[in-house]
């Protein structure tokens, strides 16, 4: 293996990663040219100090059974570093964001969120579940289901009303949902409804956001509205982004390094170690074509492409 290849989930000897600083500079769809400042620029519990991880794995596996999804994963992410979690169908993608949750034990190894137990961590951690419509019929308003973020419970002492209404309205007025407010939620597009989400995601101030699939069903305004939102957090507020995605190319001007899933196997690598052909042929073990083309990144040859996004033209993955 050069020194150019990205890690693998294979081998026993595989050595504790000395993981790099994020970049500290992201290209700004807003303009090119500029730079919006990333990790560097971020909250830090301790300024002037090396960042201590806001999310540390050491060799750790996740298995169902015989069904080993991912082993031997060592991995550190930075405050305010950008981590895009890629990989088809099945591959443990939302299983890792579980195991960030506390919601999944790993089978072995060690995982950290903020130095702490990923449980213990919860009140840190903004979550951006897999997007599902709400019922048309859902008893809540808009504004109902920020105050849910916001809203004492999670630390278990009540804010006062007045408080948590200048929250919400605050929050709201982030994602640009003001003008639904007192919608019925159920009433919403989903686009709408995402914004929502992120908003709840948002309450906390978290250090570190996990994002599922935040893109999925939205148009490409609302990708880039939720996306932006997204990359703000981190970028005012320093907090670490993981973002699960069947599809890169809305997310990868943001992207720091990517955590690719297949095969029961990984690589993480910035995006140009990672989405290379002779990379991920290596670790799908067939021939796979990556390909750029018009600013997208398209990846052809899949073995398990089984769903809508088989055709040579498929997006990652
Ligand atoms: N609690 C569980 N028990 C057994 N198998 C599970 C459980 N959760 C997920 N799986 C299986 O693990 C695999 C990975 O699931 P998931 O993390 O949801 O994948 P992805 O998000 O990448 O599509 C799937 O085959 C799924 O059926
Ligand atoms: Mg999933």
């Amino acid at each position: 293996m050069d020194s150019s290849t990205p890690p693998t989930g294979h081998g026993p000897d595989l050595p504790l990663r000395d993981v790099p600083e994020p970049r500290t500079t992201t290209p700004d769809p807003g303009g090119p040219g500029t730079t919006a400042p990333g990790a560097a620029a971020g909250r830090r519990r301790d300024p002037g100090a090396r960042a201590a991880p806001a999310i540390r794995l050491r060799d750790a596996e996740l298995a169902f059974g015989d069904r080993v999804l991912w082993s031997g994963l060592d991995l550190d992410v930075a405050p305010g570093e950008y981590l895009a979690v890629l990989g088809s169908n099945g591959t443990g993608k939302t299983s890792f964001l579980k195991v960030l949750l506390g919601l999944l034990p790993l089978t072995s190894g060690t995982v950290s969120v903020d130095g702490l137990r990923p449980r213990a961590a919860a009140r840190h951690v903004g979550y951006v579940p897999q997007q599902r419509g709400f019922p048309a019929r859902t008893p809540l308003r808009a504004k109902d289901l920020v105050a849910q973020g916001v809203d004492g419970d999670r630390w278990g002492i009540r804010l006062h009303p007045g408080r948590v209404r200048r929250r919400v309205a605050e929050l709201l007025e982030r994602v640009g949902a003001s003008d639904y407010a007192n919608a019925p939620v159920g009433l919403l597009s989903g686009g709408e409804q995402q914004r929502l989400r992120v908003a709840q995601a948002l309450a906390a101030d978290p250090s570190v956001m996990l994002c599922d699939e935040a893109l999925l069903s939205l148009d490409l305004h609302h990708q880039q509205v939720v996306s932006e939102l997204v990359h703000e957090q981190r970028v005012r507020h320093g907090s670490a982004v993981v973002f699960v995605t069947h599809d890169v190319n809305p997310i990868i001007d943001h992207v720091d390094r990517i955590l690719y899933l297949a095969n029961g196997s990984f690589r993480i690598g910035t995006p140009d170690e990672v989405l290379r052909s002779d990379v991920l042929s290596e670790l799908y073990g067939t021939r796979i074509e990556v390909l750029r083309s018009n600013g997208r990144i398209l990846v052809a040859g899949r073995p398990d492409s089984t769903h809508h996004t088989d055709s040579p033209e498929e997006l990652i993955p």
